[in-house]
């Protein structure tokens, strides 16, 4: 049988040479964070740094490794003008915008950082912006990478779990690579992904419960009341606490994927943010032939004020979303 590497899937006339070649990147940043994240307590990435990021939060060795890994290779990409992340406050411009435009890179480079002490599945989650119009010829600002969701031309997820995934889309479908630790080549595991549009699975913060808005707490307690309830069936629940495991879990068999707006600080749309976990996942979904919801519209369509802008999550089998949005208007 015949397989397709990564390498050979972006040689793809349809996809820009330079965006190919960034996702090339990408995927070789990932390939090394796999390789630490596997050595685990052998070498020397265990731990909390003594340090916080620009959310306040405490930074794991492994955060920084992981940024400081996706900033070196990915400077390499001809394509690139500059790169914001999770672990760093402001963007990191790597060269002016030149004559054919260029890419903006945003990462999560190291997701469910809380799972990392106890072995258990976690992510980098990236996005890729283009640089707007008027950008050529200058080095890039924040403000120009405040665009909507709708307009990435890639996102992907790499999930470090018993295999190593890379999760794609270009906007055309979405592809799943697996990593072959043997010869370090991502082989194309699954070219098209797609959500089932039924299902009987959610993934939400249970210990939450008593700070939900009222349509979550009408969505969760009808699935929990089963075969009796309103929804005629029983459901599942699962909660990793890793984003990039639990929406891989959604693409993969579907269900739902929920961190909305809550009661615990209620000037903050939620924990988790827009422009590097929300709306990459939600193009991904999207692509996958699900969808997402923030509590007022379509993730992808927020407007974006902030690099480090939170957002209430809502995405999945489309059925689910749509019964959600019902909610959220009645
Ligand atoms: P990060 O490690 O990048 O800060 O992200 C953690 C996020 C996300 O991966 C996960 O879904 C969520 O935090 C878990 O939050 P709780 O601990 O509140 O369940
Ligand atoms: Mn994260
Ligand atoms: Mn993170």
């Amino acid at each position: 049988m015949s397989t397709t590497t990564l390498a050979a899937y972006l040689s793809q006339s349809t996809i820009p040479p330079r965006l190919a070649d960034l996702v090339g990147a990408v995927a070789k940043g990932c390939v090394e964070i796999s390789a630490q994240v596997r050595r685990g307590g052998a070498g020397q990435i265990m731990g909390a740094l003594g340090s916080e990021n620009v959310q306040g939060e405490v930074q794991q060795k492994l955060d920084v490794l992981s940024n400081d890994i996706l900033l070196a290779l990915c400077a390499e990409a001809e394509g690139l003008s500059a790169m914001a992340s999770e672990e760093m406050e402001t963007i990191h411009p790597v060269r002016e915008v030149g004559p054919q435009g260029g890419y903006l890179l945003l990462f999560d480079p190291l997701d469910g950082s809380s799972n990392i002490a106890v072995n258990v599945s976690i992510g980098t989650i990236f996005s890729i912006l283009p640089t707007p119009a008027d950008s050529v010829g200058r080095a890039v600002t924040e403000a120009d990478f405040l665009q909507p969701g709708r307009n990435q031309v890639c996102a992907g997820y790499v999930v470090y779990g018993p295999q190593t995934q890379l999760v794609l889309t270009l906007g055309e479908g979405v592809c799943a690579f697996t990593l072959d630790p043997e010869c370090e080549d991502w082989v194309l595991t699954n070219p098209a992904m797609a959500i089932p549009a039924e299902t009987k699975e959610f993934a939400i913060n249970a210990a939450n419960t008593r700070h939900w808005a009222a349509p979550v707490s009408r969505y969760v307690e009808e699935c929990l009341a089963g075969v009796e309830g309103p929804r005629g069936k029983d459901f599942n629940m699962r909660w990793v606490a890793s984003m990039v495991a639990d929406v891989h879990r959604v693409i993969t068999r579907g269900g739902v994927f929920m961190y909305p707006w809550d009661k615990r600080e209620p000037n903050r749309p939620g924990k988790l943010r827009l422009m590097y976990e929300a709306n990459p996942m939600a193009l991904l979904v999207e692509q996958a032939g699900g969808a997402s919801f923030d509590g007022t519209g379509d993730t992808l369509d927020a407007p974006v004020t902030g690099l480090h802008q939170r957002a209430s999550v809502m995405m999945g089998s489309k059925a689910e979303i749509a019964r959600l949005r019902d909610y959220h208007a009645a």
